[in-house]
């Protein structure tokens, strides 16, 4: 939620940040805005897209070496031009941008206005300038110490960035709760939400721990804690290519992003699974072992698309492993108080790593003495930090606002771990281990074999693009990945649709079949293929329109559904990876045919870190 990009070194700031603004729109794209320090502080703001700011500045005076740039999507204030980042303070001096929610904001916001501060947003972020603003004056005291200062009293979460008119040599950013990494060039600084906006100056960055504080000038950077305390900032080497985060060709990142799965996939299977020697190497899963194999109860915290394959996970670790799994809503179970036990297991499943629910709930649990596990796309990020333990599903970077194949990277993840698990504990039979252990290995062809019809389903979204609701079904393996692609659905064409496990559909959703609802049905082969062919007999029998993802050659299903998307066959265990695919294509499709802009879907954020 929200993007920053700030730079400050010899180049012209504002070409940096325009193009990091661009990079991190997928974070949230209700405004744009930069503030840029030279002799004066410029400050430049549109509602809107970023491609609607760089034009409204077209003839301006965008002439400095030190800037900071903003894309926001809104929490406190609706979009609009007056809403949007960079704030100034009430006296001009200081500029802001911030990612994150001041949830005590009313209360300084009563505080401030009582001492006649102006206000001109609705925003919590003006709040906390304004607060910080009069900090200084009050104290007399520099902008670093009146930030230690006033960061005390702030609840919620931040990263903000900072420009005082009268040091245009110092940026000054810190951070809690919302991601910053700061690229290091020589003799000047970048900083952003993530690395993409760095990659191409520089790969070696700092990865800001929150309650840190930095002071950054065009050579130096210097990170404190609230304390005024030195830390020494630990450098890392950043593994991403610029290429990877580039639309290579494809109209859409969506689509670029659907149709890397083969590879995703591949290279989240590559110096893992070892079919020949029948082993999965896993550092993560091997360094805990004992604590993985001997839980008594594993939790597992997600939102959104990482919540469904949570489920999946839920199914497969169950069946393979025989320990009991839970699979929570992160929102809710950081507030409910859920029974955690010491020696529990917490799987996290987060591709941005940065999902402000899924790192409170984790970091709840930690307190309370459970083990994490995190799941996790996105290096370096807070959830991979704050874990005992991981793996990466090495997606690479995911631009699309719709996850696509970082889903099906976190399966094979899940996979991996519960069949290392199951196969310390005994709990699979051998041949079935090393039957999965193929069909992983299978999947990425699999997959590209599946990518051949893509022009068939877009056909098929053009048929359909019209239709008012949708219901997904399935059942087993095959349920999840029914609410999968009804979410997918809502997220990229608005169309409302839900997804149900085919057998509850009588229990409610059966009421809205009529020859208008097509109901797309999840039947790859599996132990239920009967019972929902029954299921679709009993929606052909109320009209509804049937469309069915099945695998190939089945004759059955062909025969009765409307129209079909055929997958390769495979185990049931690993068919979500494939049967997923189709429906992320219909979605990005129809989304597509009906003119929308399936990157940005409106009103969504790739990144939640607000909760
Ligand atoms: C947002 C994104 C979803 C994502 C969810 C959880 O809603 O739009 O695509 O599944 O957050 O994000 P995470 O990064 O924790 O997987």
């Amino acid at each position: 939620m929200c993007g920053i990009v700030a730079y400050i070194g010899p180049r012209e700031a504002y070409p940096v940040i325009l193009k990091g603004l661009k990079r991190l729109e997928y974070r949230g794209y209700d405004s744009a805005g930069v503030a840029l320090l030279d002799r004066e502080l410029k400050v430049y703001r549109k509602q809107g897209r970023v491609a609607g700011l760089e034009e409204s500045v077209i003839g301006k005076d965008l002439h400095a070496h030190a800037g900071i740039g903003h894309t926001r999507w809104a929490t406190h204030g609706e979009p609009s031009d007056r809403n949007a980042h960079p704030h100034l303070s009430a006296s001009g001096r200081l500029a802001m941008i911030h990612n994150g929610i001041i949830e005590n904001y009313a209360q300084l916001k009563n505080e401030l206005v009582k001492k006649g501060y102006p206000f001109k947003s609705d925003t919590d972020t003006e709040v906390l300038l304004n607060f910080i603003e009069y900090i200084q004056d009050n104290n007399h005291c520099s902008l670093e110490e009146a930030l230690r200062i006033a960061l005390k009293r702030v609840v919620g979460a931040y990263v903000i960035v900072l420009l005082e008119k009268d040091h245009p040599d110092t940026l000054i950013a810190a951070r809690k709760g919302s991601p910053l990494v700061i690229g290091i060039g020589k003799g000047e600084h970048f900083l952003a939400s993530d690395a993409s906006p760095i990659i191409e100056y520089t790969k070696e960055v700092v990865y800001v721990n929150d309650y840190e504080l930095a002071i950054i000038k065009c050579d130096e950077l210097i990170l404190k804690n609230l304390g005024n305390e030195k830390i020494t900032p630990y450098i890392q080497k950043l593994d991403l290519e610029l290429t990877a985060i580039e639309k290579g060709g494809y109209d859409h990142f969506m689509l670029k992003e659907i149709f890397e799965q083969p590879d995703t996939v591949f290279d989240c299977l590559r110096g893992r699974l070892d079919v020949g020697k029948g082993t999965i190497t896993m550092a993560g899963v091997q360094n805990h072992l004992d604590k993985l194999s001997q839980a008594k109860r594993i939790i597992i915290v997600a939102c959104g698309t990482s919540w469904h394959a949570g489920l999946i996970a839920e199914y497969v670790l169950e069946e393979c492993c025989r320990i009991p799994v839970e699979v929570e809503y992160a929102s809710e179970f950081r507030y409910r108080n859920p029974v955690i036990h010491p020696g529990d297991v917490i799987i996290a499943i987060s591709q941005s790593g940065e999902t402000a629910d899924t790192i409170v709930a984790i970091e709840n649990a930690k307190e309370q003495g459970a083990f994490i596990f995190g799941v996790v796309n996105v290096v370096g990020s807070s959830i991979s930090r704050i874990s005992h333990a991981g793996a990466y599903t090495h997606a690479g970077p995911e631009i699309g606002v719709a996850s696509t194949k970082a889903f099906t990277a976190q399966l094979v993840v899940l996979l991996l771990i519960a069949l290392k698990i199951a196969f310390e504990k005994r709990s699979i039979p051998e041949d079935r281990y090393m039957k999965l252990l193929a069909e992983l290995q299978s999947i990425p062809e699999k997959i590209k074999e599946l990518l051949r019809s893509a022009d068939h389903i877009r056909n098929l979204a053009e048929k359909y693009k019209d239709a008012r609701d949708a219901l997904y079904l399935g059942r087993g393996y095959s349920f999840p990945v029914a609410l999968e692609g009804a979410l997918k659905l809502k997220e990229i064409s608005y169309i409302h649709a839900e997804g149900y496990p085919a057998a509850e559909m009588k229990h409610g959703p059966i009421a809205l079949v009529d020859e208008n609802l097509p109901v797309l049905f999840v039947a790859t082969r599996d132990a239920y293929h009967e019972k929902i062919v029954s299921n679709i007999q009993e929606i052909k029998a109320r009209k509804g329109k049937v469309v069915a993802v099945i695998s190939e050659g089945d004759e059955i299903i062909t025969g009765l559904a409307d129209d079909i998307m055929m997958v390769p066959v495979t185990d049931e265990m690993t068919a979500p990876l494939l049967s997923v695919i189709p429906l992320q294509l219909f979605a990005c499709y129809l989304g597509m045919a009906k003119g929308l802009d399936v990157d940005k879907p409106r009103n969504l954020a790739k990144s939640v870190t607000v909760e």
